[in-house]
């Protein structure tokens, strides 16, 4: 069994256990009874979702009469088991209510946010930081999470890539599907478990220009080849809930969007779980301009198969006056109320309804807080130590400044979608930083908040760097600043923090900028100035241990970009996996380089910006470590693949620096001529690797001919035979291709 999944699950095994253990067909057959026995009335109030305000006599009495299926944002034991106790004990139909939260990155303990762990390229971290969070969150009574969030992000401007797992489908697929596997473990029905949620259903991480809410138009091929595979993933992995999307796609949005909900999610994956609306989406039918009024919103969402409306008003207030109107026949209501049901079975809830008092508020349990340091630093990732300036040797240094906004930030560092946070309980860079080295630090923040603009605090500041050996200056983006409707175009660091920076460069001492952000950032003149770059996405309550032992080098970095970082905010989007275009750039004519009325066709006529070229400033899978690695030639086992065949890919890694490391190898492959143009790289495999000093492992990948496969013109999928390219290498950019080729059999 998989360690960290292993610790909790052992603690759920020393609870009473009584939920039965169904079969599908048994848990149909109760459904079926349950059904045949409920009113109209009954099968709607399990189709709504409310957000639960207090246990007064309305919202009793709402339960009590089998109007409600479910509340969100309830978060305490006993009220849990009060409203339970009146759907289980004084309901006609005794159906128990399943409790919801957006459980996203941690509950009381906070785990890096979701970007920041899909720089782990380590599946155990994701899952391991679910199975603690499920463990927090159902102790007071949550049994169902909205997470993981699987959209794929190709634009840092879209607040909400700080929810996901970045760019790649591979990538996002595998470890979606592993924090699907920590929150409901081995079996859902053990009452430390949440089920998941993969949302949001689909292509919401495309939203034009990057702004939340906006309209996405994605043709079928790239739907199907980039966007659906990590759903799918979290589907098979056993999610039992999906949620859909706000935007509209392709001109209809999810909630009424049959083609999605019935044709690709329930027939073509055979998905037999429960799709909630996203809060107030089935409403939004109306403003989007799909639907006439909110009757009109309620007929085509049910129609389109969303299960249940959360907090949209949809369902309850207009569903039965359709039925009895024909618009939508009874029968489709039975299959949304059936799919509710069926959860409440998967979840053990008939059986276990109530919240277990003694294992009540199971917060920062030791293993959880090790679990959260660990993620902090597999996460980060170096991106620059020029001079081997990292790792610092704390002996050997009589003072460090301490500089920043982010250096002492209790709620900041924790990033978005933390509703349960307690601050008090993060602990910051600066107070580890204290532990290690007490009297030699002098902290001088400079500015108080990363969009601070006042410059009063620069001369102290400049002063502290002056008097240190080395600087630490802690920058980066508040939490507020990225998430749900948080969306920037201008992505360089806020607020005055660039001109604190070229301050306490003249101190003449060795920075190290250390970034916590929610988004790639473009760091551009920042990078230059500082002589060494470590990148967290918001790490969380142990922020603070996990940046102190990558910094002392008690640990060695091994994040590695789960997004392309542009080199300004208008190269965005930009993403690794793009086309090779009729006319890629061979060279690059720079903007301050085009003589005076130059002719129109001097510069080339390819594709690049004057101003910002074409590659990134850090391509997806970029990383430093404070060792080097070494990768050989991979070996192929043949160089041909039949077109149903598999062959194994090889390599050696070497360490071959000093210290004991940890690498990601990833393998890529290019498809040089499809009947569809290919993009110039795709992510078929990756391992991440740990090397002792001197140490050569190596590594086999299989690589079947089936994951070469794309969706053909007829949309279907296709392995077409041909020449392909394969590297192995640290990032998208780098190593040599060899060569191998498709053959029919
Ligand atoms: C809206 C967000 O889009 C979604 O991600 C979240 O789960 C729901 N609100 C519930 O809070």
């Amino acid at each position: 069994m998989r360690k960290a999944v292993a610790i909790f699950l052992a603690s759920a095994a020393a609870l009473e256990m009584t939920a039965a253990v169904r079969t599908s067909a048994e848990i149909d057959s109760c459904v079926n009874s349950l059904l045949s026995q409920m009113t109209l009335e009954e099968k709607i109030g399990q189709l709504s979702q409310y957000s639960y305000y207090k246990a007064d006599e309305g919202t009793l009495a709402q339960v009590r009469n089998g109007l409600v299926g479910s509340y969100l944002n309830i978060f305490n034991p006993e009220e849990c088991n009060r409203l339970q106790r009146e759907a289980v004990e004084n309901s006609r139909m005794k159906i128990p209510l399943v409790f919801a939260r957006d459980v996203i990155h941690g509950f009381r303990t906070i785990f890096p946010i979701p970007l920041g762990q899909a720089a782990s390229w380590n599946e155990d971290i994701v899952r391991g930081g679910a199975a603690v969070a499920a463990d927090e969150a159902s102790s007071t009574g949550i049994r169902w999470t909205f997470s993981p969030m699987v959209d794929i992000a190709r634009d840092a401007r879209w607040g909400r890539c700080a929810e996901g797992f970045g760019e790649d489908p591979l990538l996002t697929s595998r470890l979606g599907a592993a924090m699907v596997e920590g929150y409901q473990g081995e079996d859902l029905t053990n009452p430390n478990t949440m089920a998941a949620c993969v949302k949001h259903f689909a292509g919401y991480g495309a939203v034009e220009g990057g702004r939340d809410y906006n309209t996405t138009w994605l043709p079928e091929p790239l739907l199907r080849d980039i966007y659906f595979p990590s759903y799918k993933a979290g589907i098979d992995a056993g999610a039992a809930t999906v949620m859909c999307s706000f935007n509209d796609i392709n001109g209809v949005p999810p909630s009424g969007n049959e083609w999605l909900m019935n044709d690709i999610l329930r027939k073509e994956w055979g998905y037999d779980g429960m799709v909630v609306s996203d809060w107030g989406s089935i409403n939004e039918l109306v403003p989007h301009g799909f639907a006439e009024d909110r009757k009109d919103a309620a007929v085509l969402a049910s129609i389109a198969g969303v299960d249940m409306d959360m907090e949209g008003h949809c369902y309850d207030n207009h569903l039965l006056e359709a039925v009895k109107e024909g618009k939508v026949d009874e029968k489709r209501i039975d299959e949304l109320a059936g799919n509710v049901l069926r959860l409440k079975y998967r979840l053990g809830l008939f059986d276990n309804p109530y919240v277990d008092m003694s294992r009540a508020n199971r917060f920062y349990a030791p293993e959880s807080l090790e679990l959260a340091r660990r993620a902090v630093e597999e996460s980060a990732i170096l991106l620059k130590n020029e001079g081997a300036v990292l790792p610092v040797d704390m002996s050997k240094v009589k003072k460090i400044a301490v500089v920043g906004p982010m250096a002492d930030a209790q709620h900041d560092q924790n990033g978005t979608w933390v509703f349960d946070l307690e601050k008090s309980h993060s602990v910051t860079p600066l107070t580890s930083l204290k532990e290690v080295a007490g009297d030699k630090i002098i902290f001088s923040p400079g500015l108080a908040y990363s969009r601070d603009k006042k410059r009063a605090g620069f001369a102290d500041a400049l002063k502290a760097a002056r008097k240190s050996d080395i600087v630490f200056y802690f920058a980066g983006e508040e939490a507020v600043l990225s998430g749900e409707a948080h969306c920037r175009t201008d992505l360089t660091l806020p607020g005055a923090q660039s001109e604190l920076l070229a301050e306490l460069k003249k101190a003449g001492k060795p920075i190290v900028m250390i970034v916590q952000a929610g988004r790639p950032l473009v760091l551009g003149k920042d990078a230059e100035l500082a002589d060494a770059v470590l990148y967290l996405f918001h790490g969380g309550t142990m922020t603070g241990p996990g940046v102190v032992n990558l910094l002392t080098g008690a640990v060695n970095p091994s994040g590695h970009l789960p997004m392309t970082f542009p080199v300004t905010s208008g190269q965005t989007p930009i993403y690794y996996n793009q086309k090779n275009t009729g006319r890629p750039a061979q060279s690059i004519t720079w903007i301050d380089d085009i003589e005076l009325e130059a002719g129109q066709t001097s510069t080339g006529c390819q594709s690049f910006y004057l101003d910002a070229g074409v590659a990134p400033a850090y391509p997806f899978g970029y990383g430093l470590s404070y060792t080097t690695f070494k990768i050989s030639e991979p070996r192929l086992s043949a160089t041909e693949m039949p077109v149903d065949g598999q062959i194994t890919v090889s390599c050696d890694v070497t360490n071959t620096g000093d210290r004991e490391g940890k690498d990601v190898i990833q393998l890529y492959i290019r498809d040089l001529v499809g009947s569809m143009t290919r993009p110039v790289r795709e992510l078929k495999d990756y391992a991440k690797v740990s090397l002792a000093p001197g140490e050569t492992k190596t590594l086999t990948f299989t690589l079947p001919a089936s994951s070469l496969s794309f969706t053909g013109r007829d949309m279907k999928p296709i392995v077409e035979p041909g020449d392909f390219q394969l590297w192995i290498s640290e990032d998208a950019q780098s190593g040599t291709p060899v060569s191998f080729k498709v053959v029919n059999k």
